[in-house]
């Protein structure tokens, strides 16, 4: 099968890759990783650690990409000439390639105790990893952990794939291809150019269901994925936004560049939101439980022989739609909310963007011959104070691009779409 080839450069061009290149039997790939950048027209700076350097040399880095290597050997004369705080924040993005299991639980640590793990704590950019190491170690729980607090902090993570190994075990641990790692770097890019029209905005965007304990081994839950939060978050970032997404227990990873604030239940959920701001746009695609349990119980409930089976009172959970949208100088300029209807959907949808004072709603009809809850597709009807819009069948990507379209229009100074 051919390798597949990177974007189209010119969204990357003129930006900066820090690349740190980490020991491991597979940071010779790093060289064709450099070639496809610079011809993409992105300039790549280098930081070699130590371990790196028994892979690959800094002649070479530096050969290919026309720039000095930074290195702790080189420290003191690199620190004169720019501090490692500098060095950090120099690129548009920092990626760590090939990244092993010692730099990820480095990283997760917040070590500061070479140039790379240094550059890695003190930088305020976006952060890519490409891991690669062996299969168990991949496996460990301690990598997996340590990799589910990187996503969680939104690094983005590229790979590994599967295959045979140098060391002759087969599984999940071989470096992706550069040519894949280069797609999600230019992907990155022109993600983050296609339109600054967020930038210094703030949003907070709710996503997933909520988890409402009865005892500590049982919950009410419901079906939501989280997918279209998640696709909206993402779309928001590629406009330049700041932002905070209030998750509930989801199985997808955050897009990169968003911070996370993973929460359970609705009342942890209500305090992220209320943490989150000051900010300028709310969006709530949360299935946020509408109850939760009254009494929890500490201990997990027992059966007894010929005993009734428990009654559980149901209290109401706190809206944080209509919370968010309460006015008052901390309100939002723009609240969205969302609204999951099985008939007169345009309807009730209105109803409920004039109950919960959101400025839009997002209208969907979930029955479930449509396919909508947990599939891939949306059709939505989008309510604002001007009227309904219905908008074609399309995937939850293109509804969340569209939506970000939408709401950077809102913000522009004469609120045409870009
Ligand atoms: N919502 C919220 N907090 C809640 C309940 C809902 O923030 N406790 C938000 C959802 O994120 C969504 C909107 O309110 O943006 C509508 O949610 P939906 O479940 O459709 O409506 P409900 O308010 O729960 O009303 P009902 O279930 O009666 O239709």
């Amino acid at each position: 099968m051919a390798a597949p080839q990177p974007a189209a450069p010119h969204p990357a061009g003129g930006r900066t890759v820090l690349l740190i290149v980490c020991g491991g039997i597979a940071a010779y790939k790093t060289l064709e990783l450099i070639r496809l950048l610079t011809a993409g027209g992105v300039r790549v700076r280098t930081v070699l650690t130590r371990a790196g350097a028994q892979f690959v040399t800094p002649l070479s880095l530096q050969a290919l990409t026309g720039e000095r290597v930074f290195s702790d050997l080189f420290s003191l004369t690199d620190e004169s000439e720019m501090g490692h705080i500098v060095l950090s924040r120099s690129g548009d993005l920092l990626v760590v390639c090939p990244a092993t299991a010692d730099i990820m639980a480095r990283m997760v640590t917040g070590q500061a105790d070479d140039l790379a793990s240094t550059v890695l704590l003190a930088t305020d950019k976006p952060v890519m990893i490409a891991p690669a190491m062996n299969v168990r170690m991949w496996e460990h729980p301690a990598t997996q952990a340590n990799l589910a607090t990187l996503t969680a902090r939104g690094v983005a993570v590229v790979g590994p794939e599967a295959g045979l190994m140098a060391c002759n075990e087969t599984g999940p641990g071989r470096l992706a291809e550069p040519a894949r790692i280069a797609e999600a770097i230019f992907g990155h890019f022109a993600a983050g150019v296609r339109s600054p029209s967020l930038a210094g905005r703030h949003a907070l965007v709710t996503a997933g269901p909520t988890h409402e304990p009865i005892d500590p081994v049982r919950y009410l839950a419901n079906r939501s994925s989280g997918r279209q939060g998640y696709e909206i978050a993402a779309a928001l970032a590629a406009h330049g936004a700041r932002v905070t997404l209030v998750s509930g227990p989801v199985d997808i990873p955050p897009p990169p560049g968003v911070e996370l604030r993973a929460v359970e239940t609705a009342i942890q959920m209500q305090d992220a939101c209320q943490d989150a701001l000051p900010c300028d746009i709310a969006v709530c695609t949360a299935a946020v439980a509408d109850w939760r349990v009254a009494q929890t119980s500490g201990h997990k409930m027992k059966k007894a022989p010929g005993a009734p089976p428990p009654v559980l009172t149901l209290v109401p959970n706190p809206d944080i739609l209509a919370q968010l949208s309460l006015p008052g100088p901390a309100r939002p300029a723009l609240v969205v909310g969302f609204a999951a209807e099985t008939d007169d959907v345009e309807q009730h949808a209105g109803t409920k963007r004039l109950d919960k004072g959101c400025d839009w709603i997002v209208a969907n009809d979930v029955r479930p011959e449509t396919g909508i809850m947990g599939g891939t597709e949306n059709e939505i009807t989008l309510i604002t104070a001007d009227g309904a819009e219905r908008w074609p069948r399309q995937d939850k990507e293109s509804v969340a691009r569209h939506l970000a379209r939408r709401i950077a229009a809102f913000f522009s100074p004469d609120r045409s779409v870009p």
